[in-house]
């Protein structure tokens, strides 16, 4: 029989420092899409271990990414998550300022500092790329190429003309205490669907299911069919969900969702997208982020899809943090090392094995000993190359 991973990785703060040097050192992260950010002075903030970046429109039009982090006194420079600077950046704390490109543009009483030129206290560039329209942070010169990471998933992306997509709601940053694992495996966990999620599940019809699992790349996708249950809003998105004329027939009714290990996901519904990320936060706590974008489309019936489609996906949302929560709970309970899964569980199967492959410290039931987590798995990897 199948057994799940072990819940001592759920809340060990030594496997945890494993997870950053393996898995998310030199993992790519999105920040957001370069519409976002259309106007000079146009940023986003960005916070994925405890370092802090900003993306940035210039007054050229360029796109640049910085350490939001003031050359003087290291104060953080941009406060909001998002916003307008204009053409200066004003660190808050004594006032040196630095052009909406980096570069450091005034110092107060600059006379006192002996032979300091401004020219070498620009803002520290972060290296980033874009795909199809999304703004990737790359923080290890090793980083994963994105293109070849996402190509799995590239050409069925392509449907859905994400380059040319805009923001139509306000970036969502929900903090959950759980950790990131529980949040990614309940992603990719297609069963609970028609246990935990009644709305949704009456929109899908039971169609829900997961449908591919390679190494990287979970898909799962559900059809909007003819509405089980009383699910007022899910009664009403059926009814007026439009044609969508860039969208093949196969995907005019989809639900379509995509985890790309470790942590990023994209939620392709025909009426609008989303990305969502889990970002760690710590071995106990996550923050889930996420973006949704739509083509300008002004048909009212499009208009209300996208509001009904917000709405139900708030409540499913609300529904998944509610699990997530209570699943990590749960596996702080010394009663609970490991339970099965069935060969159905083909995400969560998934999921184990590719975490196994990378830390195979975490094919141990019990914690090893605490300061022997790090040894143990290299040794570990090692005898794997072997
Ligand atoms: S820390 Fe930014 S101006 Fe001093
Ligand atoms: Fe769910």
């Amino acid at each position: 029989m199948n057994l799940s991973l072990p819940a001592w990785v759920y809340s060990n703060a030594e496997f945890f420092s494993l997870e950053k040097e393996y898995i998310f050192r030199n993992t790519p992260q999105l920040v957001c899409h370069e519409s976002d950010i259309p106007e000079p002075g146009d940023y986003e903030a960005f916070t994925f271990l405890n370092r802090d970046i900003f993306v940035i429109r210039t007054t050229a039009g360029e796109i640049r990414a910085f350490f939001n982090v003031c050359r003087h006194r290291a104060h953080r420079l941009l406060r909001e998550e998002r916003g307008n600077c204009g053409n200066r950046i004003v660190c808050p704390y004594h006032a040196w300022s630095y052009s909406n490109s980096g570069k450091l543009a005034h110092v107060p009483y600059l006379e006192e500092y002996d032979g300091m030129s401004v020219a070498d206290y620009g803002l520290i560039d972060v290296p980033f790329e874009i795909f199809q329209g999304f703004i990737f942070i790359c923080l290890e010169s090793d980083h994963r190429s994105i293109a070849d990471w996402l190509s799995p998933i590239a050409n069925e992306l392509d449907l859905y003309r994400l380059p040319d997509v805009v923001s139509i709601a306000e970036r969502t940053r929900h903090p959950v205490r759980a950790n990131w694992k529980n949040g990614a495996d309940n992603f990719i966990d297609a069963l609970h669907v028609r246990v935990a999620h009644p709305g949704l599940n009456g929109l899908l019809n039971k169609t829900y299911g997961i449908t591919a699992a390679s190494n990287d790349v979970f898909r799962l996708e559900g059809q909007v069919k003819d509405i089980l249950g009383k699910s007022e809003l899910a009664q009403r998105y059926y009814e007026c969900l439009p044609d969508v004329p860039h969208l093949p027939d196969s995907h005019q009714k989809s639900w379509l969702y995509f985890l790309v290990w470790p942590n990023l996901m994209f939620n392709l519904y025909p009426d609008q997208v989303e990305f969502m990320q889990f970002l760690p936060v710590d071995e106990h706590n996550s923050l889930i982020r996420y973006g949704t974008y739509a083509l300008p489309d002004d048909r009212p019936a499009m208009q209300e899809a996208r509001q009904l489609n917000i709405a139900l996906n708030i409540e499913v949302g609300d529904e998944d943090m509610s699990l997530i929560s209570s699943v990590q709970r749960g596996m702080e309970n010394e009663c609970f090392t490991q339970g099965p899964l069935g060969r159905n569980e083909i995400g969560l199967l998934g999921f184990a094995r590719r975490l196994r492959q990378v830390l195979p410290v975490s094919t141990k039931a019990e914690p090893p000993a605490e300061g022997e987590i790090l040894s143990l798995n290299l040794a570990m990897l090692a005898s794997k190359d072997a």
